[in-house]
């Protein structure tokens, strides 16, 4: 996709990889929308001069606020960006059920809400880009993340059935799957991490393209894996 001229709405801007897919993009001549929920990192954001929507989207709620904020403005490119991990081992700590459903529904249902939602006027557009980040972890799901790891699977698999639905439409659908990258929900791990930049840069680069998925940095690695042995690589990733 030709991305100069067009107009983005990207959820979680404030933060990570979103903060960076958003100077990434504007440094390519694309208007930037973004939404958060932390006061001080939105008012970072937006005295960095991007628009920014607040919006809890665990909530249903939070995904009405986000399209009302947006005001019936069109928008060509829609990154489902914003997620969160959930401490989930029955080996510590008893799961919180309420951590699991409010990841769930902001990991899988938000992005299922804000596509229906803004699918008229992505439809309405020349070209359009719908762009979902799942995870490495979609492929094969490590043990210490069940509930993580089935919400990143199943906005996967949500992908690729959006994907054959839109084939030949002027819809582009793109999942990203980044690697372990150096952001606030990783900062507890210690195994080697993606620069978030670079990660950016790489899922940037897949919209320009319009390829259907862009496998950064070490996930390209795990798919190669995968399709040789889905087992084996399970296997690796389980103890991950
Ligand atoms: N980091 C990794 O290693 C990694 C690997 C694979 C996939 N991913 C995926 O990449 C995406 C970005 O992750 P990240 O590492 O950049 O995370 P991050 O640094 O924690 O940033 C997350 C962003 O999402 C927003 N967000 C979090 N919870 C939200 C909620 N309930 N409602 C609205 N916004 C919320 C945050 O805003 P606030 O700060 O205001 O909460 C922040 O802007 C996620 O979908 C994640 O699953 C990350």
């Amino acid at each position: 996709m030709q991305l100069s001229g067009k107009t983005a709405l990207v959820s979680g801007g404030t933060d990570g990889i979103g903060a960076q897919i958003i100077r990434q993009l504007r440094a390519k001549g694309v208007t930037v929308i973004t939404s958060g929920r932390n006061a001080e990192r939105i008012a970072a954001t937006r005295s960095d001069g991007f628009e920014v929507i607040e919006a809890d989207l665990s909530t249903l709620a939070g995904v009405q606020a986000l399209i009302a904020g947006l005001n019936a403005r069109p928008i060509d490119i829609l990154v489902n960006n914003a997620g969160a991990g959930a401490d989930h081992d029955f080996r510590e700590e008893p799961p919180d059920l309420a951590v699991a459903d409010a990841a769930i529904f902001l990991n899988l249902n938000a992005p299922i809400h804000l596509i229906t939602r803004l699918m008229p006027t992505l439809r309405a557009r020349p070209e359009a880009l719908i762009v979902n980040v799942t995870s490495g972890l979609a492929i094969a799901p490590r043990a210490g993340g069940p509930v993580y790891c089935a919400t990143k699977a199943g906005l996967r698999s949500y992908t690729q059935a959006l994907r054959a639905q839109l084939a030949g439409t002027a819809i582009t659908v793109l999942e990203a799957l980044p690697p372990v990258v150096e952001t606030r929900m990783t900062a507890a791990r210690t195994s080697k991490k993606m620069p978030a930049p670079e990660c950016a840069r790489q899922i940037v680069a897949a919209m320009e393209r319009g390829a259907a998925e862009a496998n950064v940095g070490l996930v390209k690695v795990l798919k190669a894996a995968h399709s040789l042995s889905p087992a084996l690589a399970r296997r690796i990733m389980l103890r991950f």
